[in-house]
């Protein structure tokens, strides 16, 4: 019996190898390398700690909870226009020297949007349908070109949608970027147990494994020599965006000059949340510690809390947009020094497996969990974590569902709500709607301009000026 068997024998798995001995060598090979990357203390650990003793996880939520201080935008209450002037020009001279680089996680299983692909190559602006992925590449390459600095990209993807990720940039010519500007690496996988903490197989030649959520980028960094590349490079700060936000600015200098001047190893950007129950984490403090507290944690009484002004007492919403300091992230993904690695918490899911007869069963009600890290579990461990206010409908608008509240169709619509403001911004005629939305569909790339100011000036420059009727793209 291989050594890898043996261990799972004796570790009490030994049902991954049940049709081991009918299998093709390449088969029993695959089936072996499978099961040799998972850590077998690890997922007995979890099962003792997560599974059958629930009540120790531990969701971020205490009596000694305080809402998080964050800087506000410049428009608003407390806002000092002067330190926002002071932060953009330091995060310029930042961009100039090439200490940055974009980083997007994109190895999300994409379930509720039911898209059959990987999500980042998914349609979404409202004329072209540019991918998201494209218009990310056109915002990375719009600010390469002003900052006179080739922008590096790392893109995180999972075993399941890497090849046809790169092959989807390959076919697309990288939309314009060199395609050495952009790098590909693969998340690590956890597999999926039962209430005992046995591991399921998918097929017999396959462990049900999935992607070890997004607070896996850190060690996936860290593994694929991705953080070791960067310090080589003289990269020292990395802007953290999720796949699903057309909206997101992918590199944003205020936000870089903010998080040096504070000396941040983590800066995080924060909305409003729209309203008490809106389904986002909430920024907190625990003594010393800023942490984000999910929405489901957060006792309704404190959600719905307000102060003085009217306003809710714990509004300031994560919305997954964050600035990594480079040497934090080697620290924390390759678990050494005093941090620990991230947490993992458990979600219950339907996981289709197959019993020991080897017959296939397909459960109708959750019969599995999985482990998932989640990315903002990494604040605590940060020295000066930054947080600063970002208006919402300049910087997210995700696309989750395939119908209703964040959905293609509300991201389309504030796409076009944030075309038609530059437009007004600029001096143009553009009829909308009372909630911004313009009469007529337009698109600006972000090649054409990819903030207020930079629209404004290229149509200033622009010597034909056309209409902003329906169907027009401003490329
Ligand atoms: P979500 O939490 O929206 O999960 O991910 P998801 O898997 O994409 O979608 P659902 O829940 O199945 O509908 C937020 C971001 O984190 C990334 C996603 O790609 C997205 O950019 N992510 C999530 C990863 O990169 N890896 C993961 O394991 C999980």
């Amino acid at each position: 019996m291989s050594e890898i068997r043996e261990l799972y024998e004796a570790n009490n798995q030994g049902h991954v190898f049940e049709f081991y001995d009918a299998l093709t060598d390449a088969e029993k090979t695959s089936l072996e390398k499978q099961a040799s990357a998972i850590d077998l203390d690890e997922i007995a650990d979890l099962t003792a700690r997560l599974i059958q003793t629930p009540d120790c996880q531990d969701s971020g939520f205490s009596e000694a909870v305080e809402p998080a201080e964050y800087i506000p935008l410049e428009k608003n209450e407390g806002g000092d226009p002067a330190r926002w002037v002071e932060a953009r020009a330091k995060g310029e001279a930042a961009l100039r020297a090439g200490r940055v680089a974009a980083f997007t996680v994109a190895g999300g299983q994409g379930t509720r949007l039911g898209y059959n692909g990987p999500k980042g190559t998914f349609g979404v602006s409202p004329i072209l349908h540019k991918s998201l992925f494209q218009l990310f590449a056109e915002k990375i390459l719009a600010s390469s070109k002003i900052f006179a600095r080739p922008i590096p990209w790392f893109i995180m993807t999972s075993q399941s949608n890497h090849d046809d990720t790169i092959t989807f940039f390959e076919k697309s010519d990288y939309f314009g970027l060199p395609s050495d500007q952009v790098n590909f690496f693969s998340q690590g996988v956890m597999p999926a147990v039962d209430e005992e903490g046995k591991i399921l197989l998918a097929e017999k030649t396959q462990i049900a494994l999935s992607p070890d959520g997004h607070g896996g980028s850190l060690r996936a960094l860290v593994r694929s020599g991705a953080t070791r590349q960067m310090e080589a490079d003289g990269i020292d700060i990395i802007s953290y965006f999720q796949v699903d936000n057309p909206l997101v600015r992918c590199i944003d200098p205020a936000f870089i000059g903010f998080h040096l001047e504070g000396n941040s190893e983590l800066s995080s950007k924060t909305v409003s949340k729209a309203y008490a129950s809106e389904k986002v984490g909430v920024f907190c403090q625990r003594g010393e510690k800023t942490l984000v507290v999910e929405y489901s944690d957060l006792p309704e009484e404190l959600a719905e809390a307000t102060d003085t002004n009217g306003e809710l007492l714990y509004r300031s919403g994560s919305i997954a947009i964050h600035l990594f300091d480079r040497d934090f992230v080697h620290r924390l993904g390759s678990g050494t020094g005093e941090s620990a690695q991230l947490p993992f918490h458990l979600a219950h899911k339907k996981v289709p497996f197959i019993d020991s007869k080897g017959k296939i069963n397909a459960p109708e009600a959750p019969n599995a969990y999985k482990f998932e890290m989640f990315v903002f579990d990494a604040l605590p461990f940060a020295n000066n974590p930054i947080i600063i206010e970002t208006a919402r409908e300049d910087d997210f608008s995700p696309v989750k569902n395939a119908r209703g509240i964040d959905s293609a169709q509300t991201a389309r619509d504030d796409q076009l709500r944030q075309f038609a403001r530059w437009a007004a911004g600029a001096g143009i005629k553009v009829e909308t709607n009372d909630s911004g939305l313009p009469a007529a569909a337009f698109e600006i790339s972000p090649l054409f301009g990819d903030t207020a100011e930079r629209f404004a000036s290229s149509w200033d420059a622009l010597e034909n000026k056309t209409e902003l009727t329906e169907g027009v793209v401003l490329a």
